[in-house]
């Protein structure tokens, strides 16, 4: 990290905003956004009042804008009622975009697929009439392990018709995590695929939810619906299962959608925490598609003919916030990908733009990182042999975006003329937080730039303290915004332990460390937790060490994460044996066991890099492990540091690999 992070702080470029670009933009210089926030501030009510009766359709007013007589359990409009799936879809079939394109579908092997929003319309009433033929209602529970495709997102916004609460599963997780999230929602049904197709290779999904199924407290799912992908092989089992084809089949284009209240949970996703187990983040309708929406027009500076392209799996948030609902809330015409960046080359990102004239392209920083990489490697991949000229707006998002990369993508991918908006913004706060509005505020390559209007943040020490500028410190947010996390799903004291601790005055905690400079720009430093977060995907440490833990031949497990130039950090295990210390013959063997162990029990993407084995792990004298020193082990393969405060310091000297 202290590489990326004096980069960082010696970045002084600046950027404006092309004057044409500013011109055309929605919010139009640095007057309009200080205006829209200082109406915020001014007046909250008022500020999200109208901005929810001007941006959402309702089916009933609501009367009170945020009730926080009961905080942090924040409630927003919540006497009102409204549909997100009607928000999404048929507002677009009166309002002139009936026959827009809504989703463009690029399957992995290349093969392209389109749907108008009134073909998407009808395929979502289908599904849901199908859905709630089978008896499901309003209140139930959802899994979704599917791979991206518009059946992926027709079944979101189905279940969002139906006000089924949706929870879906990142296909990259295991059986094992899959099975934690079906309990822990107690779903009653479970949508899926039988496989996904990735790089060329089917990846099954079915025979992963078969597996789940076979596990304890799984009795409630009545039902597995699948979707038929690469036409292999399944198993069956009757009765539970169906083909997604037959229950929409012969089912009416139309479907009454079903009002819910606002705070109605719209859907629960887990995201890795400072503790062992994933949090479900549970978030609300009408809030959360409120700024979703709004903040998708601002952030993008969204235009009624621009293809937006967010590269994001709809496992993850952004894949939900910007694909699944508020891009489609705003009427863009968007892309979605099955396939993988570098399939079949480097070049697959830049060809697909250039075929499909994308104009706004939202990625993370470790796909544009790898492909820098592969840029030099393989020149013919280079974003330059393709024709970008569609593109007038990037992206980034997941992870800090070091200048370099920054600059890379302004100028190689965007050839200079495409401003690029750092999105700071986690799984718990529905949609952006802190992000430039592309037609008014100034860039600086590696800073996420400042508030969006309504939102509040400051950086504060342990004790609350705001912080001068140049100071890091933990990154809270101060007010309530409609898309914030409503709940830890079925825990509610989980909920205000992690991000409303007493010291913290009522501010939400981000779990980030960040810095703002003079001009209040906000940099992020990385996190205070144990959270790593590999090719932009947030993995819990304290997950794998359990989960390493939990294998017959471990007895003690440490896990932190080494600064990589292409992942953001790769996962490093350290091991003690329960056995004897392995030798450097047999070491190679273990150590992919244990991999595999991981990769099976969390998930491929969850797969220490690296493995160390040792008879013991550095401790401090009052017993905790070290893992300031392991991270100093990860990353030069040796200790230079002190080591006397350890209770054992020649725990150090025997550590061996890495494997
Ligand atoms: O550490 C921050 C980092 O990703 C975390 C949130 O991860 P997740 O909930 O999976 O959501 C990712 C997509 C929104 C944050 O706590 N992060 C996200 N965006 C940025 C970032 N770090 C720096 N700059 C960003 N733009």
């Amino acid at each position: 990290m202290s590489g990326a992070i004096d980069s960082i702080l010696v970045e002084e470029r600046v950027f404006e905003p092309a004057p044409g670009f500013k011109a055309a933009a929605a919010v139009s210089g640095m007057e309009a956004y200080q205006a829209l926030r200082e109406h915020a501030r001014r007046d909250p009510d008022g500020f999200w009042g109208d901005m929810a009766r001007e941006a959402l359709v309702w089916r009933k007013p609501f009367t009170r804008v945020l009730d926080e007589s009961d905080a942090p359990f924040y409630r927003w409009f919540d006497d009102g009622e409204l549909n997100v799936s009607e928000n999404c879809l048929d507002v677009h079939l009166s309002n002139g975009n009936a026959d827009k394109t809504a989703l463009i579908f690029e399957a992995d092997d290349g093969a392209v697929q389109t749907v108008s929003f009134r073909a998407l319309h009808a395929r979502v009433c289908r599904i849901a009439n199908g859905i709630a033929n089978l008896g499901y209602r309003k209140g139930d529970r959802a899994i979704l392990y599917m791979p991206m495709s518009i059946e992926a997102i027709a079944c979101m916004q189905a279940c969002a018709r139906l006000g089924i609460t949706h929870s879906v599963v990142f296909g990259g997780f295991s059986t094992k995590s899959l099975h934690q999230r079906i309990v822990d929602v107690q779903a009653s049904l479970v949508i899926t695929a039988d496989a996904q197709m990735r790089g060329g290779r089917a990846i099954p999904l079915k025979a992963a939810v078969d597996e789940a199924l076979a596990g304890p407290d799984t009795e409630r799912v009545r039902q597995v619906l699948v979707y038929r992908r690469s036409g292999g092989p399944v198993d069956w089992q009757d009765g539970r299962d169906c083909w997604l084809h037959d229950v929409e089949q012969g089912r009416p284009d139309t479907c009454e959608p079903v009002p819910v209240e606002a705070e109605h949970p719209l859907f629960i996703l887990y995201t890795s925490g400072s503790t062992g187990k994933p949090k479900g983040v549970q978030h609300s309708s009408a809030g959360y598609l409120l700024w979703t929406k709004m903040s998708a027009q601002w952030v993008f500076d969204a235009k009624p003919d621009d293809v937006f392209w967010c590269t994001a799996d709809i496992g993850w948030v952004t894949g939900h916030s910007y694909i699944a609902y508020g891009a489609m809330a705003a009427g863009l015409t968007q892309i979605v990908f099955e396939g993988v960046p570098t399939y079949p080359d480097a070049g697959r990102f830049w060809d697909m733009i250039r075929r499909h004239k994308v104009t706004i392209f939202y990625t993370a920083p470790t796909a544009i990182r790898s492909l820098i990489k592969a840029s030099a490697t393989t020149p013919g991949t280079a974003p330059r042999h393709y024709d970008l000229s569609s593109l007038r707006l990037l992206g980034s998002v997941g992870e800090p975006i070091n200048p370099e990369a920054w600059v890379w993508y302004h100028q190689q991918v965007g050839g200079g003329r495409c401003p690029v908006v750092d999105t700071w913004w986690q799984t718990e706060t529905g949609g952006h937080i802190v992000a430039p509005l592309p037609g008014a505020t100034p860039l600086k390559p590696g800073s996420c730039t400042l508030p969006l209007p309504g939102i509040e943040i400051d950086v504060v020490d342990e004790a609350g303290n705001s912080l001068p500028e140049g100071k890091g410190g933990h990154l809270v947010i101060t007010r309530p915004w409609p898309a914030m996390i409503r709940t830890v799903w079925g825990d509610a004291e989980r909920y205000v332990k992690s991000y409303f601790p007493p010291e913290f005055g009522g501010a939400y905690l981000s779990g980030d460390n960040a810095q703002r400079d003079a001009d209040g720009y906000c940099w992020i430093l990385g996190r205070t937790d144990d959270v790593l977060s590999v090719s932009g995907h947030r993995l819990g440490g304290t997950e794998i060490e359990s989960t390493l833990v939990a294998h017959e031949a471990v007895a003690e497990a440490a896990v932190v994460g080494r600064p990589d130039p292409v992942t953001g950090e790769a996962v490093v295990a350290f091991v003690v044996p329960k056995d004897e210390l392995p030798g450097e013959a047999d070491a190679p063997a273990l150590a992919g066991a244990l991999r595999d162990w991981v990769a099976r029990e969390v998930g491929p993407i969850a797969k220490p890099r690296e493995i160390w084995f040792g008879n013991a792990m550095p401790k401090t004298r009052s017993g905790k492990i070290m893992r300031r020193l392991l991270r100093i082990v990860a990353e030069n393969g040796e200790i230079t540091q002190d080591t006397s405060t350890l209770e054992n310091p020649d725990a150090l000297n025997r550590l061996h690999g890495p494997y």
